[in-house]
């Protein structure tokens, strides 16, 4: 689904008080600054997954990665008036968290929905596409995790292949992740339209090997 052009995005972004303008000066001293455990959510749309999840772990802290500037425009809206203390968000593209983050820095990454680009041309641009599935390694810590939703059975099944391939190990899966109530973790924006759907969730949870 193509993201509707927000006019006033780029210039809220300029000024957005959630959004790490420069989150490579921060490599390596996430947690110096906030002990607290990290979780990316990459590919973020409009922040309401990352911004739910910090209002329900307080304790924990959650960047919200983005490229689009539509989409990360509202989602900075959004994590301003939460005004949660720890929230933020990166405009940016997720290909590039190895300048951002030092190895081992991250306690967990979230893909929800992502885009699935079934054409096979675009295969390298899904977010469990080789070039990301090697990042998501070196900058997870050794006892992170990795989640993934989707409603997408074909990308399901690629990322199943190509985290393996990556050096993951499966510690959970679902293909019907909303058939019972999940109160510790928050529906994404595209979730909510599937769940009114009755269309399945598929999730799984994958440590490093
Ligand atoms: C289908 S939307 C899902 C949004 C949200 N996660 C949800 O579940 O409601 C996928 C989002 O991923 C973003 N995205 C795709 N590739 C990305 C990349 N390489 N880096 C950062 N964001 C990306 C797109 O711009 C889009 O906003």
């Amino acid at each position: 689904m193509r993201m509707r052009r927000i006019p006033w995005a780029a210039d809220y972004l300029k000024t957005s008080g959630s959004r790490i303008m420069d989150p490579a000066s921060r490599k390596g001293s996430w947690k110096k600054e906030n002990p607290a455990r990290l979780h990316l959510e990459i590919g973020a749309g409009k922040g309401g997954y990352s911004a739910g999840m910090a209002a329900l772990y307080p304790k924990e802290q959650f960047v919200a990665v983005e490229k689009n500037e539509s989409a990360a425009g509202l989602a900075a809206k959004k994590f301003d008036e939460a005004a949660l203390d720890n929230l933020s968000l990166i405009y940016g593209d997720g290909a590039d968290l190895s300048l951002w983050f030092d190895p081992q820095e991250v306690d967990v990454i979230h893909l929800n929905f992502s885009d699935p680009w079934p054409k096979k041309r675009n295969a390298k641009r899904r977010l469990s596409a080789p070039a990301f599935t090697g990042q998501y390694r070196g900058v997870l810590a050794d006892d992170g995790e990795l989640i993934m939703k989707t409603d997408n059975a074909q990308l399901f099944e690629y990322s199943l292949l190509e985290f393996q391939k990556a050096g993951f190990v499966l510690q959970d899966v679902s293909v019907d992740f909303r058939r019972e109530e999940h109160p510790e973790d928050v529906l994404t924006e595209y979730e909510e339209k599937f769940v009114q759907t009755g269309h399945p969730i598929y999730r799984a949870i994958w440590k490093k090997a």
